[in-house]
């Protein structure tokens, strides 16, 4: 039974979005009980943060966080990689695919991973990273059990595609799928938009929430039953990079650290990626536009930039501290974006240009919730790609380039 029209006006009252019942008496009785149950289940606190946007901004005390560099790794390369094979042959090591965002720089409709980059031959972002998991799977002669993060605006899209493409060869035996939570969008004011007379504008709530969301969906039970200790959390768009790589989680565990993260030296100071540092004496990262020119300036006893290592999402969890995530509410980010609407004509508005506020948790505010991290250096052409945008910087183009380079065809 869901809430009746008066809880739901005092509902939507307590946070000033009272507009959005504005067109009810014109719905049909289906159309009533679609929207008063979106109602129902909608956290409308999250537009609230927009009151304390500056209070989210407030940082901690910055230190540097020294991170594994590659001389190091590979003095100790082949111990990490056994300790790592062992792990994973074990079946203690699971892959987090996060493939609920929306992509909308990309500029796509459909879900990101079903982009083909391919010019000669069809080569789908979910196809690559597949195939980059499977060089794992190959070495340690185990599936590597793979958890894929939808949202639902993707979902169907999604499953149907990978469904459709046997996987990629990958053993379904082996794949979960799960769905994240929705959050409400709003113009610049606050005012949560509408997508129809009957349906709020929700986007995504960020890629923070996956490890909430499997234990909703039930499978950190599966996790348990397996027991797969070690959770390797990557983002659906940097085709390069390696999954599962004995290496990183063989260095992890050695380190007995509670997170992995792997990070690649910055190619500008004020590059567009996070930088890995500590926060008030925790494992933290700096997000590129919090970056100040004190922090760009400073160096460390090398003379090397003290915070010169960019996290690449692609962050290696021990499964058993994240329990505190299941308690703890993460930081909100206000992110400016692209949200479609219904304006007062009633036409739907597909926006050239940001129009208003999605509310995000992310998942590198997981890090500072856990007591230590190792941050784990790669050679940034050999794992990072990312595709971000159709052309330029992060691009699709750019990413065909370093595949090229890393002698993939195209
Ligand atoms: P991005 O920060 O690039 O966001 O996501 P996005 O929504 O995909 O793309 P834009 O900003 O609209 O262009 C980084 C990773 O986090 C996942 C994405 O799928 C990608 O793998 N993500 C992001 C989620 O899984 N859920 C979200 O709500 C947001």
């Amino acid at each position: 039974m869901t809430i009746n029209y008066e809880q739901a006006r005092a509902k939507l009252r307590a946070h000033g979005q009272e507009h959005l019942l504005q067109y009810y008496d014109e719905l049909t009785p289906q159309q009533q009980e679609l929207l008063l149950a979106q109602i129902e289940e909608t956290d409308f606190g999250v537009v609230d943060s927009l009151k304390h946007k500056e209070m989210l901004l407030q940082r901690g005390e910055i230190t540097p966080l020294r991170a594994m560099e590659l001389p190091e790794i590979r003095a100790e390369e082949e111990k990490f990689r056994a300790i790592g094979l062992e792990s994973i042959r074990a079946g203690k090591v699971g892959a987090v695919l996060l493939a609920g965002g929306m992509g909308t720089r990309l500029g796509s409709d459909d879900p990101k991973g079903m982009y083909n980059i391919g010019l000669t031959k069809d080569m789908y972002i979910f196809e690559r990273l597949i195939c980059n998991l499977m060089d794992v799977v190959r070495e340690a002669g185990v599936w590597v059990p793979l958890f894929i993060m939808t949202s639902d605006k993707n979902k169907e899209a999604t499953e149907n595609f990978l469904r459709e493409h046997a996987f990629f060869g990958y053993d379904q035996e082996h794949v979960w799928f799960f769905k994240q939570e929705m959050a409400p969008a709003s113009d610049f004011d606050g005012k949560i938009y509408m997508e129809e007379k009957w349906k709020i504008s929700t986007s995504p709530n960020g890629n923070g929430g996956w490890y909430v969301s499997m234990k909703r969906e039930g499978l950190l039970d599966v996790v348990h039953e397996r027991g797969i200790e070690w959770l390797n959390t990557f983002a659906v768009d940097n085709v390069l990079q390696r999954i599962a790589d004995p290496v990183f989680v063989g260095a992890t565990i050695d380190r007995k650290c509670s997170v992995g993260a792997k990070v690649v030296r910055k190619n500008a100071p004020d590059e567009k990626v996070g930088a890995i540092c500590l926060e008030d004496g925790r494992p933290s990262i700096v997000e590129y536009y919090d970056m100040t020119q004190e922090l760009m300036d400073a160096k460390d006893e090398k003379g090397d930039p003290a915070y010169g290592f960019g996290v690449i999402l692609n962050y290696l969890f021990r499964e058993s501290d994240l329990k505190i995530m299941l308690e703890k509410k993460l930081p909100l980010h206000v992110v400016e974006k692209k949200i479609p609407y219904i304006n007062q004509n009633l036409e739907h508005i597909k926006p050239e240009a940001p129009n208003g506020y999605k509310f995000e948790g992310l998942v590198l505010d997981m890090i500072h919730e856990l007591g230590s991290c190792l941050p784990f250096e790669v050679v940034r052409n050999r794992e990072f790609a990312p595709i971000k945008n159709k052309t330029g910087v992060d691009s699709v183009e750019s990413a065909r380039q370093l595949l090229r380079e890393n002698g993939v065809e195209l």
